[in-house]
């Protein structure tokens, strides 16, 4: 492979721009920065193979060359067909000393609007590492789960002798891994089990990811060790929160421009993500409705001043409707049928299976009709139109560039720590799913207080045994909820 081919982007010219703002988001992010410092000398990640399979933004090349910065190798993916900023992922491919004619970056495979095709390609691609003796990389840092799922079903297939015909593909998505898989097993018969062997781990950055990390340990076909990213107090409730909080109406705003102040509008699920999506909407002035199947999560929404009901009896009144729960089958095509004239859906949970799209595309009669890219109406044969955003993909990624930098300075940080964590202490962490120690979270949290101005009191040593922790913390036992 000719090294500087060896990435595959929209269009290299726009890695000035991408650059300019990487520059941008470094000063918004310091805690990445402070990292990249603290351990310039000691290189914790030499030798650190790291396949990433996250959203290719601005922020996420902070992160990558941070990543670089303390010694490590990375290819790189998005996690979804939508999320790529162009620029961003030109310039990572380009890096800091390259031109577009002599580009010196990180290979990455990541472009806005990828197909299903392209998508697991890209995927396979970054989990590919010619030259090296598993042909695999040695960490994973995984967003939903996708390189850890590909690796996985690999490894299992190639156990069974056999991969399952493509013909039996519960889905679109399913059949195109399924064919990706039967090329590779083809190509090179044991890939991805020869590949795994040398995984020391996996950090993972979303709640649906995490799931599925446990599922997989519960059924006992883990392969490897797993820090869960997302349940650091410092990644979600921050990121999930007040990332989506800003992010959403972002999306919103950005896709088709509505005034969001007086309308009424449905957020379903009440968790992390729903609770930052929920105070968004209200701050423009929106009637919030949440609807929750956790009775914790309903009474926290109606104790919040939100009225909670159930999607049936709010179905034909409401303007805006967002899922956010990480399950399935949210929003199906007879309740989209039933919603008012150019009523908005939107999804932002990780999978587009929250909003039925399938069934939505099997209405008779019904037409689609672009508008802009990721901006879609469909109209039913009585006339009513409903705009739907992203094709049910998150949508403050994919109409929108996602969350901000700093509170993904948060979440980054805590990436990078559990990266080394994982890669530098293999024994500490046999195989199983863990979160990040407190002490890191708090260090976490502690980097970016300066930034805000934020003065933090010191415990008087009497204090801190009254209260039976250290001086320097941690503070909290690990069953506290924050
Ligand atoms: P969470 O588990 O805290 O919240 C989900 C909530 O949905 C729960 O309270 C659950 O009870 C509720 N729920 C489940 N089924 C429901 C149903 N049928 N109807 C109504 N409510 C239902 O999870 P979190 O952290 O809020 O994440 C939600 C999703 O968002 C996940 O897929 C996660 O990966 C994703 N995510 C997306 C981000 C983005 O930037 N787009 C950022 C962070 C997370």
């Amino acid at each position: 492979v000719d090294s500087r081919q060896d990435f595959k982007v929209a269009d290299l010219s726009l890695a000035e721009f991408g650059r300019k703002e990487i520059t941008l988001a470094e000063h918004e992010m310091p805690g990445l920065m402070a990292i990249r410092k603290e351990y310039a000398a000691t290189q914790p990640l030499k030798g650190a193979r790291v396949t990433g399979s996250l959203h290719m933004t601005v922020q996420t090349a902070v992160l990558i060359e941070t990543l670089v910065a303390l010694g490590a190798q990375v290819r790189w993916a998005s996690c979804n067909i939508f999320s790529t900023q162009d620029h961003a992922a030109a310039a990572i491919a380009v890096g800091p000393n390259g031109t577009p004619d002599n580009p010196q970056g990180v290979p990455v495979f990541a472009w806005k609007g990828e197909t299903l095709e392209e998508y697991w390609w890209c995927t396979e691609q970054a989990l590919t590492w010619p030259g090296t003796p598993t042909g695999g990389p040695n960490m994973i840092l995984d967003d939903g789960g996708d390189a850890t799922l590909l690796v996985h079903k690999g490894v299992e297939y190639e156990k069974d002798g056999k991969v399952p015909s493509p013909d039996t593909a519960e889905s679109d998505e399913h059949r195109v891994i399924l064919e990706l898989l039967t090329r590779t097993v083809s190509e090179t018969p044991q890939k991805w089990t020869q590949l795994a062997s040398e995984i020391r781990g996996v950090t993972e950055e979303t709640t649906t990811g995490v799931h599925r990390l446990y599922e997989m340990h519960r059924e006992g076909t883990l392969l490897f060790p797993a820090i869960n990213v997302n349940d650091a107090v410092t990644k979600s409730k921050f990121d999930n929160k007040y990332g989506c909080r800003h992010s959403l109406v972002d999306g919103i705003n950005r896709a088709t421009d509505t005034l969001i102040g007086g309308k009424t509008v449905v957020i379903c699920g009440y968790g992390d993500v729903g609770k930052g999506c929920a105070e968004s909407l209200r701050g423009q002035g929106a009637r919030v409705i949440v609807t929750e199947i956790d009775p914790i999560c309903a009474l926290q929404a109606a104790m919040d001043g939100y009225q909670v009901t159930t999607l049936d009896e709010v179905i034909d009144k409401a303007d805006i409707f967002v899922t956010t729960t990480g399950n399935k089958d949210i929003i199906m095509a007879a309740d989209m049928a039933k919603m008012k004239h150019q009523a908005i859906v939107g999804n932002i949970g990780h999978f587009d299976n929250e909003i039925d799209m399938a069934g939505l595309a099997k209405v008779p009669g019904i037409v689609k009709d672009e508008v802009k890219p990721q901006v879609h109406t469909w109209t039913f044969p009585d006339g009513k139109k409903i705009i739907v955003l992203s094709e049910g993909r998150l949508l403050n990624l994919g109409n929108a560039t996602g969350h901000p930098s700093f509170v993904m300075s948060n979440s980054f940080a805590d990436q990078t720590l559990a990266q080394i964590e994982l890669f530098t202490k293999p024994d500490e962490y046999p195989t199983d799913v863990y979160v990040l120690p407190k002490h890191l979270d708090e260090k976490v949290a502690r980097l970016h207080l300066d930034a805000l101005g934020v003065k933090l009191t010191t415990l008087r040593p009497e204090q801190a045994d009254y209260i039976g922790v250290k001086v320097d913390g941690p503070f909290k036992p690990d069953h506290y909820r924050y």
